[in-house]
């Protein structure tokens, strides 16, 4: 049975990128393949969130988790920051991240743009972690959406490198996951260009209400309207199409790209569909979000659970890891 590992950062409410490009596969994945599902708080701290934030944040992520159908039965779900032994073997890993290829890395980039004021070490080491995420539990799969490419590439290049440096097979070389061979999935943000995201701030909620889904997908950007038949659909008309083959049903989609390629879209009806179809897809999981973030109890005994779990498989490879590196005991 394949293992696989996959990470949400616990920087706020998930996202329909989130929930397309990650959570949906989780869903699906949990039934036969033995899966550890975490959320990634030590990560979180590169933006330094205030620790009340940090604390509720990890709460809703994982009500948020509960609610889209994770099984704590079926998958280990876990807290990252409950298993220490990642910690312990990131710094190992550390050993073997060069200051070049960390500084290369697109995410590096991008967030040394977002916070200037910020850009601390974990920031240059992020992929390191998330390596040590994966491997510390030797998956083969790593179900994530595109933007992630990078970041993967990268763990696959630190697990390839630790097994040639000891000459040991320790560590299996982590494949991105999709379903039937298809590409990774980027959900667009509605504001025209790019992918939606939390820093973007242009991102649909899960628990998001009606009201506020109904305005945001309103103000999509869209332009006057195409000119000819069967035209290219521009960046923001594709976006809004890419959104609604997620959640509509494809004859709605068929209808609108019709209408699309001869010339009689009216944009207004478009999104209206699109916002009460992400409504009708939201409002069971919002519902469950309510109920679960509650139950402290429920919530005690998941996170408890699976981070037995996680500890169990984590701290059989960090001993032998150890052992590979040279650390003997001498008593
Ligand atoms: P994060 O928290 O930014 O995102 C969590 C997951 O959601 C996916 N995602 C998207 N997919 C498609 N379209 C979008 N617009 C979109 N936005 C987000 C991400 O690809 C991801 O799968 N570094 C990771 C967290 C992490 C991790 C790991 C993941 C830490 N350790 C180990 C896998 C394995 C991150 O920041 O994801």
């Amino acid at each position: 049975v394949p293992t696989v590992v996959s990470g949400i950062r616990s920087t706020g409410n998930l996202h329909l990128g989130n929930y397309f490009g990650a959570v949906k596969n989780f869903v699906q994945m949990q039934h036969d393949m033995n899966c550890y599902f975490f959320i990634a708080d030590i990560h979180s701290l590169t933006t330094h969130p205030h620790p009340d934030h940090l604390y509720q944040n990890v709460r809703q992520v994982l009500s948020e988790y509960l609610a889209c159908g994770l099984d704590p039965e079926k998958a280990t779900l876990f807290i990252q920051s409950d298993v220490p032994e990642i910690t312990e073997m990131y710094t190992f890993m550390n050993m073997n991240a060069y200051l070049g290829e960390l500084e290369r890395t697109t995410s590096f980039k991008d967030k040394a743009r977002k916070q200037p004021d910020n850009v601390n070490a974990g920031l240059l080491t992020y992929p390191v972690l998330m390596a040590t995420d994966i491997i510390i539990h030797k998956a083969h799969f790593v179900p994530v959406g595109k933007d992630q490419e990078q970041n993967l590439e990268m763990a696959r290049t630190f697990a390839r490198r630790f097994n040639r440096m000891y000459k040991v097979e320790e560590f299996p070389i982590p494949k991105p996951f999709t379903f039937d061979g298809k590409d990774m999935i980027k959900i667009p943000g509605l504001d025209g260009s790019g992918k939606m995201g939390k820093s973007e701030g242009n991102a649909i909620g899960l628990a998001e209400d009606p009201k506020s889904i109904r305005k945001k997908v309103m103000r999509a950007v869209t332009d006057a309207g195409p000119t000819e038949m069967n035209q290219k659909k521009p960046e923001p008309i594709q976006n809004l199409f890419t959104l609604m083959d997620v959640v509509s049903t494809p004859d709605t989609v068929k209808h609108f790209d019709d209408a699309y390629n001869n010339c009689s879209i009216r944009y207004g009806d478009m999104k209206k569909q699109l916002a009460e179809d992400i409504i009708n897809f939201t409002t069971p999981i919002r519902e469950r979000i309510e109920d679960i973030v509650k139950d402290d109890a429920y919530l005690g005994k998941v996170a408890q659970m699976g981070a037995e779990k996680a500890r169990a498989s984590a701290s059989q490879t960090l001993k032998e890891v150890r052992e590979i590196i040279g650390f003997r005991k001498f008593y």
